[in-house]
């Protein structure tokens, strides 16, 4: 399958180019905070409950809030129907989504509390566990709780031998490499990377400062989705 044909990418996207994304904060009445994206043909829900007091007690910390996230695939979100609950690869992403976030978190501010976030994918086309990262940290701002930013995630890849930001799922599939990050964009940290496939140790530096790059256009479409909520004109 030729994924790349002079510049242009399977989808008709540019290298350089992120899928189209939309974000919208405060969609579910009953959740502290929520937010929805839709990115390419992703569609992702997070939905974010407290702080509140934490039982068991023994799980509590005296000088922090713990962070619990669930990375949820619903059965139908996928070509082939997803088997329902928990699997290796949905523990694994809920937890890199949980230490990606924590740090942007100011868990200090509640010990003794925890605060649930629960990210429900609808519909999956590669890029999930970016989209739900980016859909969470949104969430959490919007159930107010105070943040040191918010924190869009990424990827970049290899695809046809050349590196591209987000992949789409043929090039997910077939392409050479993916590597998602999380960023920090008022500092530039990283709190997620994570890589599959082979690059070089230049390739890899190209797709980190690609995906740095997407992340940053992310962080304007999260902060846009918290001002409309806010001002009010939530309904289109
Ligand atoms: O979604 P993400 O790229 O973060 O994670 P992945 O494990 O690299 O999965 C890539 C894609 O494979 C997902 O986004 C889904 O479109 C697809 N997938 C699937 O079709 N069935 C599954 N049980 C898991 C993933």
């Amino acid at each position: 399958m030729e994924l790349i044909k002079d510049g242009i990418r399977i989808d008709g996207r540019k290298k350089d180019e992120l899928r189209e994304i939309k974000i919208k904060a405060g969609v579910l009445k009953r959740a502290d905070g929520s937010a929805y994206v839709e990115w390419g043909m992703n569609k992702v829900y997070a939905a974010v409950y407290g702080p509140r007091e934490l039982y068991p007690r023994f799980l509590r910390r005296y000088d922090k809030a713990i962070l619990q996230c669930r990375y949820n695939m619903a059965s139908f979100s996928v070509e082939e129907r997803k088997r329902p609950g928990p699997d290796r690869r949905s523990v694994e992403i809920s937890k890199v989504t949980r230490s990606a976030l924590e740090p942007v978190v100011l868990t200090e501010n509640f010990p003794e509390s925890v605060i649930n976030v629960n990210i429900e994918i609808v519909q999956a086309e590669a890029g999930t566990r970016c989209a739900g990262i980016t859909a969470a940290s949104v969430a959490l701002a919007d159930a107010g709780i105070p943040m040191r930013d918010l924190l869009p995630a990424c990827a970049a890849g290899k695809v046809g031998g050349e590196i591209v930001l987000d992949l789409c799922k043929e090039e997910d599939n077939f392409g050479e490499s993916d590597l998602p990050i999380a960023m920090v964009p008022r500092t530039g940290g990283i709190t997620l990377l994570q890589m599959d496939g082979l690059m070089t140790e230049e390739e890899i530096e190209e797709a980190l400062n690609l995906a740095k790059k997407g992340c940053k256009i992310i962080y304007e479409k999260q902060k846009e989705a918290l001002k409309q909520k806010y001002r009010g004109n939530n309904n289109d």
